[in-house]
């Protein structure tokens, strides 16, 4: 039995985990800073710091005393490395090797994409194609690769071929803003509350998808081939222009006119981002014949991407539970688990890599 005891600070929440063998989570707590940075419709870094140094002591006790567990029954302390916040990132890796040395445990820089991917590790999926539970956990157990990953946050969009733990290709990613980034920022032009994603899916409930032709931006290769990159930014430009052809006084964070149609408008965007997301990753998992779609990052929890892929997909589609897509220190945790079994460990003079791709 491996313990692992995962840290994680790299944005606005602080979250600690206890998780046993990388798959079984024993706690899982997670303070977030929502609230906190609502009043700017987005995170601001030097309050998001100090709150993870007022929270990380407490946040790290309780994960332990919730799985009940002391520091001696803890085999190793994972924590996030980057990508991230610099001043977020160093309260967690300075908390993380205090620990390590006062207890003298190993410990294990994670990059936060890889963290996001292993959350996918930690409970048994619901396959569409799969499905007998019994056959799920068969395949949870023992995955076959090469999969495809989509990783869906607010800071980062990129398309993966994993052909092994730790082995990753990348096959394209955002050039400009990041899925949830945008999801995030139309959100605020539709005077929704922060953070965007989970307010437009809950406006678009009641809106229809087709009423705005919103672009669909494929991007091509030298070739004219469609590649595996992804753009936004022109996407959240048409909302915005849509916006203001409906009313010409509009001003983003002002209070919308009453007669602006916020849930066509937000179900008309979601539809054009999952379009292009599920488009790409299905021709990805095509391509390398991929044994199953993985999805992770805060975006995944998008009922109508999980349904579109779902759908597409010729393959089994493989999402986190709802509490995992977002950032959490199991993860972080389950992550560390398949790094520490292959003998990997960090001295503790590393520092925190604010920009850190994966691949
Ligand atoms: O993974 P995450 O917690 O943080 C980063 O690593 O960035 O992702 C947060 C992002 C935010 O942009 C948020 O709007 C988006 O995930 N998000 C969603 C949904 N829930 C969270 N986007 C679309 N639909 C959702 N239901
Ligand atoms: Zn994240």
């Amino acid at each position: 039995m491996t313990v692992i005891l995962g840290v994680e600070t790299s944005c606005d929440e602080t979250a600690a985990s206890v998780v046993v063998d990388g798959r079984e989570i024993r706690s899982n707590v997670v303070a977030s800073q929502v609230d906190l940075h609502a009043q700017y419709g987005g995170v601001f870094p030097e309050l998001a710091s100090r709150a993870h140094s007022e929270s990380i002591y407490l946040v790290i006790g309780e994960a332990l005393h919730r799985a009940g567990i002391s520091l001696q029954e803890i085999d190793a302390i994972a924590v996030t490395q980057g990508p991230g916040l610099a001043g977020s990132l160093v309260v967690g890796v300075n908390m993380a090797k205090g620990l390590a040395l006062g207890s003298e445990l190993p410990l294990i820089g994670i990059n936060h994409l890889e963290g996001h991917i292993y959350s996918l590790w930690l409970s048994p999926p619901e396959y569409s194609f799969l499905p007998d539970p019994i056959e799920a956990v068969k395949r949870w157990v023992a995955i076959e690769f090469p999969v495809i990953v989509l990783i869906v946050s607010g800071g980062h969009t990129e398309l993966l071929l994993m052909t092994g733990h730790g082995e990753y290709k990348r096959l394209g990613g955002t050039i400009d803003d990041a899925a949830g980034e945008a999801f995030d920022k139309v959100g605020r032009l539709l005077g929704l509350p922060y953070p965007g994603g989970p307010s437009i899916q809950k406006a678009a409930e009641a809106g229809n998808p087709q009423a705005f032709e919103l672009p669909r931006v494929w991007l091509r290769g030298d070739h004219g081939e469609t590649n595996y990159d992804f753009s936004f930014s022109g996407l959240k430009t048409a909302v915005l222009r849509t916006l203001q052809n409906l009313d010409p006084t509009y001003k983003p964070d002002t209070p919308l006119h009453p007669d602006i149609p916020v849930a066509d408008l937000a179900a008309s965007f979601q539809a054009a981002v999952v379009e292009v997301l599920v488009g790409k990753t299905i021709r990805a998992a095509e391509e390398f014949d991929a044994t199953e779609i993985l999805i992770a990052g805060g975006v995944s929890a998008n009922a109508a991407l999980r349904a579109a892929m779902i759908e597409r997909a010729k393959r089994p589609v493989r999402v986190p539970p709802l509490n995992l897509c977002t950032d959490n220190a199991a993860m972080i945790a389950a992550a560390g688990y398949y790094r520490y079994v292959t003998g990997e460990r960090s001295n503790l003079e590393f520092d925190v890599l604010p920009s850190w791709p994966l691949t």
